[in-house]
């Protein structure tokens, strides 16, 4: 193999990787969202700060009664390790909200 064909085959497995890289995104409908929080004071800040990376699913799965002292810690596990924006007047509302509901 001249070097010649070596270059035009070389460009032509890479022109088709690029092919393969340029191919259109996939699309997806997620299904509709079925896990809600559970009333009580304070369910307004926790839809609004804990169920957009993961469902309240995650919150009832928790062991009931855990209390005050879980839920502080584990709202600042989310600010904390999963970097979770959260206002400190928010984080403190939610976990007595979490504390009374779960
Ligand atoms: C920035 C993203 C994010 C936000 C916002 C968030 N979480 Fe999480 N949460 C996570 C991740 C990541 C996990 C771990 C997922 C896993 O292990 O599968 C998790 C897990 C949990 C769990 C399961 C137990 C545990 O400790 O792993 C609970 C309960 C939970 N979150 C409660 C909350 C509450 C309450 C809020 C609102 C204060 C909240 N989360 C907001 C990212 C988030």
């Amino acid at each position: 193999m001249t070097v010649l064909t070596r270059c035009a085959v070389a460009t032509v497995l890479l022109l088709s990787t690029g092919g393969l890289l340029a191919a259109a995104p996939a699309t997806y409908t997620l299904p509709a969202e079925t896990a809600t929080l559970r009333p009580g004071p304070g369910v307004d800040t926790a839809q609004k700060n804990c169920v957009a990376c993961h469902s309240a699913d995650y919150l009832a799965m928790q062991p009931p009664g855990k209390g005050k002292a879980f839920w502080d810690a584990e709202v600042v596990k989310m600010r904390q390790v999963y970097k979770a924006v959260i206002d400190d007047s928010d984080a403190k509302a939610i976990a007595d909200y979490l504390a009374k509901a779960y």
